[in-house]
């Protein structure tokens, strides 16, 4: 799969940065654990990254299961990878896991918390079979570390 996705990947298309559920509400949600940075402080992050690494950055958020899904789909025809932080959608969705692997992009799984040190439901991801990587507990600089790692991929 990886020769076939490589294949389908010219580096000119832009990068999806995609946010699940409840992460509009970073900056005020339970900053004990997801600190203080809004969603839009890691878009302006991002985007300062992509243009530091000669990249272009697409960057979505959805609460709905399903418009991930279709964001997914699209991102098969209009990206070069990934980035994803599904929220909890990550612990629930076969559904998302399906879709990222139909994608045959690289795939960077992202969380801001460290799951591995929460509670145990948070232990397991459904999508982590369809990622190249996954990066968690480094707060936003884990989607700037997401998008090094893949700027590398997809120079190969
Ligand atoms: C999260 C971790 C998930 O368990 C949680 O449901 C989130 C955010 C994170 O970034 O740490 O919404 O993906």
């Amino acid at each position: 799969m990886a020769a076939k996705a490589a294949r389908r990947r010219p580096a000119h298309k832009p990068v999806l940065v995609l946010n699940g559920p409840n992460l509009n509400m970073l900056g005020k949600r339970q900053p004990q654990i997801y600190g203080r940075e809004t969603l839009a402080d890691i878009e302006a992050a991002c985007r300062a990254e992509a243009q530091r690494l000669g990249m272009e950055v697409a960057f979505a958020q959805s609460n709905h299961e399903g418009v991930l899904v279709d964001l997914i789909q699209a991102a098969r025809e209009k990206n070069s990878a990934i980035v994803i932080n599904a929220g909890a959608y990550t612990h629930t969705s076969v559904a998302l896991l399906d879709a990222l692997n139909a994608a045959e992009l690289p795939v960077v799984e992202v969380h801001l918390s460290n799951i591995y040190k929460r509670e145990s439901f948070r232990h397991h991801s459904y999508i982590s079979p369809a990622a190249v990587g996954v990066i968690a507990g480094l707060g936003g600089q884990g989607y700037l570390l997401a998008l090094q790692a893949l700027s590398r991929l997809l120079a190969r």
